[in-house]
């Protein structure tokens, strides 16, 4: 089973990992199948399974419930699951849900947010909870940012998302996740902290692994496709398209051929 310690190699090495959101044991299986490299129980399954709007609705006992699932089915992966809405309010709800999360077999909890969650990442990490820090856009908190947009798009704001990621390593974040920022802002990012690896979502070919949520890259989108997102079922055909598409998907991240251009936010920061 993947670790976090080969992740770190990983980013060593310069060798890109995969990553996918997860939510079931046959998905995991054909991940498994597949050799992702790591799997995201995601709050976006509020969305993909349950049908809302918005990730808001989803609980902690989603996450166990979906966690489980995914775990007695991928033994490979590395597992990381998602503390949702308002369950890392306080440090005290923090150590008492992510305990949960763990317990159902997850390898690390991400949660979303800057440098005023040092305290909660600190204790989570001083109880053997690995932290991934979720940043950039930040879907639980799409009401404060006014929609789904691409963040850190001037060089200041850049330089704030990187003063936050610095002081969120400092008190421990062990992965951190960028989501929808510009190419160059994921660039930096994972060159400013050679010992932590960097996930993006349209974030750009230079971060050191590549997350999508897994029914975009399977096509299953309801109208909007984000410009991140490729549709690796588009070239497949016959009985066994869903894990050949996902294969693909893995290939492609570790040969560093997704994103291309097309799937990047190229966005010059004055
Ligand atoms: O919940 C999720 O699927 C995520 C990804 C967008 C990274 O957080």
């Amino acid at each position: 089973m993947i670790n976090l310690s080969d992740l770190r190699r990983f980013k060593k090495e310069g060798r890109k990992f995969s990553c996918l959101t997860c939510y079931d044991a046959s998905m995991a299986k054909a991940m498994e199948t597949a050799q992702i490299d790591s799997v995201l129980i995601g709050d976006s399954l509020g969305m993909t399974i349950q049908g809302h709007d918005s990730t808001l609705p989803v609980t902690v006992r989603d996450i166990v419930y979906h966690t489980a699932c995914v775990r007695r089915a991928n033994q490979h992966a590395f597992l990381m699951a998602d503390l949702p809405f308002m369950a890392y309010a306080t440090t005290k709800d923090a150590l008492k849900n992510a305990k949960k999360v763990m317990q159902a077999g997850a390898q690390m909890v991400k949660i979303e947010g800057g440098a005023w969650l040092s305290d909660t990442v600190a204790s989570l990490t001083r109880n053997g909870i690995p932290v991934c820090m979720h940043l950039g856009l930040t879907p639980q908190s799409v009401h404060v940012l006014g929609g789904y947009k691409v963040q850190a798009r001037t060089r200041q704001s850049a330089d704030a998302l990187l003063q936050e990621c610095k002081m969120l390593v400092d008190a421990g974040a062990a992965i951190l996740l960028l989501e929808c920022v510009p190419a160059q802002v994921g660039k930096e990012v994972a060159q400013a902290f050679p010992e932590i690896p960097v996930i993006g979502i349209g974030a750009g070919a230079d971060t050191d692994g590549q997350v999508l949520v897994v029914q975009d890259m399977l096509g299953l989108t309801d109208g909007h496709v984000a410009k991140f997102v490729y549709n690796f079922m588009s070239k497949q055909s016959g009985p066994y398209a869903i894990l050949d598409a996902i294969t693909t998907y893995h290939q492609a991240v570790i040969k560093n051929t997704f994103p291309a251009l097309e799937q990047t936010f190229q966005i010059e920061l004055k």
